[in-house]
């Protein structure tokens, strides 16, 4: 074979093997991308993503040097011990083998017990001392260090979405103050500790701007917590497999200041008006009472007992199970269903326009619902100019046939059903009805 072929033959080798090289590189550049929604390498955000973001990097940059000394030990060996064709000792037909083998072989040795121990113990020491900071680490996020009487959030996880009980006095025996899905909104600059369980199978809360992953475990509460250093949205993801729509199970921390917060939170206890019968919306109520309220509770509307007075959050229990007399609970609560902007787990946006989180508290906010509020509420909130636009055929395609668009079984309660035998109107009626719940 000549020189020039074998060339040739090598470039070619280089050429398909930087392939995968490249490819494998610029995927791993692609993580470093600072505006990714989910990227953990950012820990500005949270007191508590700084601290495993400063752990990270110690235990990246032990491993790099480790990393580094191994890879290149190995290297330089293949290289320096490399199998030369013509100082090849092992090959018969070398021409060379009678020069060689003049060549006195280096000493031969066999195990170095010094060596050996040390490379034992000092792997050992790195891992215990990485172990000791990581231990510490992950038992401070399992303790809150807020104040009892201070908001705290029971997080629940639901085939596939994740419903936020709100006590904000801190007190979990009583009923929460408010429910809510999807958006958890917190007050800026405070640490949220929350209650995490799941309903069916096991789910993981995980906003990675913020905080590291807990598990969501039915039948278990496991406490974590939450805390924002700035007002903005963190995204977050189900991080456990759990099901057909796993990969639909989205959620979202949005912080507000302390102020706005209370002014959203004021506006949340709210229950929902009982539409009278001269009302334009009250047809989209009687339909979503006769076809939604089976899973789906509208506070103030759903939940009126025999008398027609209004239950409103009491049909959760201190525990935060839901009354046993009660079926709907089971898919999220729509009393704030416009308030939000997204909704089917946080995959769809509710409305066309970007809802940006200093037009937030505006959104739950309306004239309309401040000056029905009364006392309190909305006094200082500028009046809402803030209009978006909802995105009207998301909300209709999903109603229609929610499991084309987000997979689920709906015959065994699991995902929302499709719901073929209303009419467009009829849709169109409770989307409008659902608009003013804000
Ligand atoms: Cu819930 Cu994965």
């Amino acid at each position: 074979m000549s020189n020039k072929n074998l060339g040739s033959k090598k470039k070619r080798a280089m050429f398909w093997l930087a392939i995968p090289g490249v490819a494998s590189l610029v995927i791993f550049l692609s993580s470093c991308n600072h505006n990714r929604p989910l990227n953990t390498l950012t820990s500005d955000a949270s007191p508590d993503a700084k601290k495993i973001n400063d752990l990270f990097f110690v235990v990246l940059g032990i491993a790099t040097v480790v990393g580094v000394l191994v890879l290149g030990a190995i290297v330089y060996m293949i290289w320096r011990f490399r199998n030369r064709e013509k100082n090849n000792p092992y090959d018969p037909d070398n021409p060379n083998l009678a020069l060689l083998e003049a060549e006195a072989l280096p000493e031969q040795t066999h195990g170095n017990l010094r060596l050996e121990i040390a490379w034992t113990i000092i792997p050992a020491l790195i891992l215990l001392v990485v172990a000791i900071f990581t231990l510490f680490a992950i038992f401070e996020q399992h303790r809150s260090t807020a104040a009892d009487d201070q908001l705290k959030v029971d997080v629940v996880g639901q085939q596939w979405w994740w419903e936020f009980q709100y006590h904000i006095d801190g007190d979990r025996s009583t009923p929460p103050d408010f429910v809510s899905a999807n958006e958890l909104v917190i007050p800026t600059g405070q640490q949220i500790p929350l209650e995490v369980s799941a309903r069916d199978v096991i789910h993981a809360f995980w906003i990675p701007r913020l905080n590291g992953k807990i598990d969501a475990v039915p039948g278990r509460e496991h406490a974590w917590r939450i805390e924002a250093s700035k007002p903005g949205t963190y995204k977050g993801q189900c991080t456990e497999f759990c099901g057909l729509s796993h990969g639909f199970m989205k959620m979202e921390v949005r912080a507000l200041e302390t102020s706005d917060w209370a002014s959203w939170a004021r506006n949340q206890m709210r229950s929902a008006a009982v539409l009278s019968a001269d009302d334009p919306n009250y047809e989209g109520q009687e339909l979503f009472i006769t076809n939604c309220a089976r899973c789906h509770s509208i506070s103030g509307v759903t939940d009126t007992n025999a008398d027609n007075e209004v239950d409103t959050w009491e049909i959760y229990d201190g525990d935060g199970k839901i009354h046993d007399q009660l079926i709907s609970g089971s898919a999220p609560n729509l009393t704030h269903f416009a308030s939000r902007t997204t909704y089917a787990g946080s995959i769809f946006d509710t409305y066309l326009s970007e809802v940006r989180i200093e037009d937030y508290l505006r959104l739950s906010l309306t004239e309309a619902s401040a000056t029905s509020v009364g006392e309190g509420v909305g006094d200082e909130v500028a009046p809402n100019i803030f209009e978006p636009t909802p995105d009207i055929r998301g909300l209709r395609r999903w109603i229609f046939n929610a499991p084309a668009e987000k997979p689920a079984a709906a015959s065994e309660s699991r995902g929302m059903p499709a719901f073929p035998n209303l009419t467009t109107d009829q849709v169109n009626s409770v989307i409008d009805y659902l608009l003013t719940l804000k």
